[in-house]
């Protein structure tokens, strides 16, 4: 009798003690959704603890002070952890650009004018997704700096879809819009008509390719060869999943995965998959798709906040310098080139079978 290889490969994995490894998330994208849901991970012995972030303050005392092996956070708050306030947070690569960000409101809003004198609730004010709202929002005439709108500090974007759909804050206060990411904008989009929230502008219409979600780590990491050997582990098993993802013969597999993980019916997860896979602002890192840090789209990122004055640095400091990845730089990829490295040499097929 034979053991199919998959079998024995997870018998194995079983059988062996797996690594540990402090997740961070905002969300689970959908490259983590099929690196959980079809073994990824656990074939490369890792057990991989998902740990829900409230908002991005938090997000970011975890990782500096070793709550969090590694962080998946829109790259503009390491823009602000580094460049603003001296804390040594590395990006080890991009996983996304600008996954499906909307600006959302409530039904009765139909159109960004109504925004004029409402609360928009945000993260954070001085986040990076406050500024690519300001940026929208300035694109259809209303500026916060006129008091046009203002905004309310609530939270991570499950904290926000859940007020928005309610149209109110725990504390009993009224919510009008907000920005939405995967996977909301399409949970929003599948709510019956009447409760759905509308989608009055794509962050993508008026700036592309904005860098999101990046691979955050704190620098001191790289200098202990067990916490990079994990995290080397950590993200051969991320790029085995990310190419899983996008390529279309997995896509019945992918799909699953992804309703699995997000409990959503298999429409909603169809729908799911798409924006994953969308070319412009999915979790993509073109052209490679090897979690390469697009410059146009982090310079876009630098640009928006530079805009809106949310830079503390000096008059002339040299953003492209700062952006070139390095030793000791915002961007580091020795982590990302050992991985890939590795996956070629292992490469990890997870454990989707057919039919899955
Ligand atoms: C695939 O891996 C996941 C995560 O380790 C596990 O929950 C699932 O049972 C595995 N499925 C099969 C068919 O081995
Ligand atoms: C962020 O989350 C932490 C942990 O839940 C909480 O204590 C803190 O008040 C939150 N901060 C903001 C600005 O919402
Ligand atoms: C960041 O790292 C530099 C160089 O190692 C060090 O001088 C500095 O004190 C660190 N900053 C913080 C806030 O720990
Ligand atoms: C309700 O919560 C929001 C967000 O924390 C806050 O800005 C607002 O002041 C609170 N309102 C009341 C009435 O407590
Ligand atoms: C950055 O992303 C854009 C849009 O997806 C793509 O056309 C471009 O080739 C990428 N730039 C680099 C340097 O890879
Ligand atoms: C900024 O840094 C880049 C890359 O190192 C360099 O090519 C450029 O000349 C610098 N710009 C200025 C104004 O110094």
């Amino acid at each position: 009798m034979q053991l199919h290889s998959l079998a024995l490969a997870s018998l194995l994995a079983s059988s062996q003690a797996l690594d540990t490894v402090q997740y961070g998330a905002f969300l689970a994208t959908a490259t983590y959704s099929v690196a959980n849901q079809l073994g990824f991970f656990t074939e490369n012995g890792l057990n991989v603890i998902y740990n829900q972030v409230a908002n991005s303050s938090a997000a970011f005392a975890s990782i500096l002070n070793g709550e969090y092996d590694i962080l998946t956070a829109t790259v503009d708050n390491a823009l602000n952890y580094r460049f603003n306030q001296n804390q040594n947070v590395t990006v080890i690569g991009q996983l996304d650009q600008g996954p499906d960000l909307v600006l959302a409101s409530i039904p009765s809003i139909t159109s960004v004018e109504q925004l004029k004198g409402k609360s928009i609730i945000v993260d954070s004010p001085v986040s990076g997704y406050a500024y690519l709202l300001q940026d929208v929002l300035a694109a259809n005439g209303l500026s916060l700096a006129n008091n046009d709108y203002y905004f309310m500090t609530v939270g991570g974007t499950p904290q926000r879809y859940s007020a928005l759909v309610n149209e109110v804050l725990p504390n009993g206060t009224a919510v009008y819009a907000t920005i939405l990411t995967y996977p909301f904008t399409v949970e929003s989009e599948a709510l019956p008509s009447g409760e759905a929230p509308n989608i009055l502008a794509r962050i993508s219409d008026v700036v592309a390719p904005v860098t999101s979600s990046a691979f955050t780590i704190r620098e001191s990491s790289l200098s202990s060869t067990v916490e990079t050997a994990i995290l080397t582990r950590f993200m051969a098993s991320m790029h085995a999943a990310n190419k899983f993802l996008l390529n279309p013969k997995n896509k019945a597999c992918s799909i699953q995965a992804l309703a699995k993980q997000l409990g959503v019916s298999q429409a909603v997860a169809i729908e799911e998959y798409a924006s994953a896979t969308n070319p412009v602002s999915g979790e993509i890192s073109p052209p490679l798709n090897d979690f390469t840090v697009n410059q146009t789209g982090i310079m876009n990122d630098v640009n928006i906040r530079n805009k809106f004055g949310g830079f503390k640095v000096p008059s002339d400091f040299n953003f492209t310098a700062a952006l070139v990845p390095g030793t000791g730089k915002l961007i580091d990829y020795s982590v990302k080139a050992a991985a890939i490295a590795e996956y070629y040499k292992h490469p990890l097929n997870g454990n989707c079978t057919t039919p899955c």
